[in-house]
């Protein structure tokens, strides 16, 4: 049957379309497995190809680095600054540093002024909630208060550097605002893009999708030139009907 010779077209479409949508995948681990610092021979990729060098490799990486303080100490004398880092949890607080050993901290504004805006680093899915970090502003802080989308969504001690917001669904500007007993610093946002886990899903039911329609289509164009023969066919034989 002729519909038999063709029903594989389809699925070569279908199978086709499933790579296209899948091709991303195995191609990122390839890049991913590749180890930065030795010579590597990787299915298909020349050794050269693609290998960065390690300082590359954590380029954009995250760098902490504490924020240098003012070089200013009240006598004019030369103390180190203290070991204080602001985006670092449960620190004993700078001033009672620099009370016990005279390091220095950074600039401390007074308490009656409202804190500086503290920095806002991450805003990520860790697999079960949105998770954001930040750092302190050089400021007296009371509490850190984080908005989503303008309102207030949690509180946050002033020792604590990152917490947990349970899940946003839609894309929306997360804020980190530091607070203290003379007010609020301004907001330090990102926006948050929730993370969509049904890529692979879709693809495969737009693929699935894709591939039933070519089915159809296909059939559509059989059965119309099976009857179209088979008009022909009639027609033929009425004309020989006819002549005889
Ligand atoms: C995500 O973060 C929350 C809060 O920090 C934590 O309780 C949870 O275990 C984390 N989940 C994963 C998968 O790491």
């Amino acid at each position: 049957m002729a519909a038999m010779r063709d029903l594989p077209f389809p699925f070569v479409l279908i199978c086709l379309v499933f790579i296209r949508g899948y091709c991303p995948l195995p191609t990122t681990s390839q890049v991913t497995e590749m180890n930065p610092t030795g010579p590597v021979r990787s299915r298909g990729v020349s050794p050269e190809a693609h290998v960065l060098p390690p300082e590359d490799y954590y380029e954009g990486e995250e760098t902490t680095t504490p924020i240098v303080p003012d070089r200013r100490s009240p006598d004019g004398g030369t103390s180190e600054r203290c070991d204080y880092n602001p985006c670092s949890e449960n620190q004993t607080p700078c001033a009672e540093l620099a009370a016990a050993t005279n390091c220095l901290c950074p600039g401390l504004p007074s308490h009656d002024d409202p804190p500086e805006t503290p920095s806002l680093r991450s805003v990520s899915w860790n697999g079960s909630e949105v998770v954001l970090h930040w750092c302190a502003p050089n400021s007296h802080v009371t509490e850190y208060v984080v908005t989503v989308g303008g309102q207030d969504r949690k509180t946050f001690g002033k020792e604590q550097r990152s917490g947990a917001l349970g899940d946003i669904n839609n894309i929306a500007e997360v804020c980190v605002v530091a607070v203290n007993d003379a007010g609020n610093s301004d907001g330090s946002c990102m926006m948050y893009r929730p993370v969509d886990n049904s890529l692979p899903l879709k693809a495969g039911l737009i693929g699935g999708a894709l591939g039933f329609l070519l089915l159809l289509l296909l059939a559509v164009l059989l059965w119309r030139r099976k009857r179209q023969r088979k008009q022909e066919a009639s027609i033929s034989m009425h004309n020989t009907a006819g002549t005889q």
